[in-house]
């Protein structure tokens, strides 16, 4: 009997330090696409934001929206940065000035397409993945050669997310120390 209880509380220890798989992808490594970010925690828009200078951008305009995962957010709620198996979603979708009663400024309507960040330290080399979606299939990553894990890796204010623009999140990581130099 005493065995018995041991080995079962071995068991549990064992469950319960054993690393959760990532409930994100498909068991051949493809990200599966976020069906319900659209009810995740809102962290900003970008309005024809752009890394160049000189970009026009004339009578069209582009809307970014970034969610994160709520898990992941109360995690950097509560320590400023992000915890294993983290998602964040930035949807790009076309902005128009003529519609309804709209006279000045600009409002949301096509989707353009999805990006998705991914934190997966046993996964991805540097941490993280980035992925693309034009539509709902699973989606495989983005080759680690690409400019988007330069910039990231070179810009983002908190472990290669930009945090500089979420104007909530920037306060709680000022409070917790984590914002690197700039
Ligand atoms: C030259 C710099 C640069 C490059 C290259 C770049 N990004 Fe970003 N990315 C940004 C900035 C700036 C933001 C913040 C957007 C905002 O504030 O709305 C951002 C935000 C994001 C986010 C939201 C989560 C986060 O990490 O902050 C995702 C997802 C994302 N980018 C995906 C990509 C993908 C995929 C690529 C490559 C195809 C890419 N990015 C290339 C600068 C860059």
């Amino acid at each position: 009997m005493r065995h018995l209880i041991l080995a079962a509380g071995l068991l549990a220890t064992t469950l319960a330090a054993a690393p959760q798989p990532s409930p994100w992808f498909t068991s051949d490594g493809k990200l599966n696409y976020p069906q319900h970010y659209r009810e995740w925690v809102f962290l900003s828009s970008g309005l024809d934001m752009s890394y160049d200078a000189a970009a026009a951008t004339g009578s069209h305009s582009t809307f970014d929206n970034v969610f994160a995962e709520p898990g992941a957010y109360r995690e950097f709620v509560r320590t400023g940065t992000w915890p294993d198996h983290t998602l964040l979603v930035m949807e790009s979708r076309e902005g128009v000035q003529q519609g309804s009663i709209n006279r000045q400024g600009r409002f949301q309507t096509l989707l353009n397409g999805l990006e998705v960040h991914v934190k997966d330290q046993d996964r991805f080399a540097g941490g993280w993945g980035f992925f693309a979606f034009d539509d709902q299939a699973a989606s495989t990553m983005i080759p680690a050669a690409a400019t988007c894990y330069e910039c990231h890796r070179a810009h983002g204010a908190v472990d290669t997310t930009f945090v500089q623009f979420y104007p909530t999140l920037l306060d709680i990581a000022k409070r917790r120390g984590t914002l690197r130099a700039p």
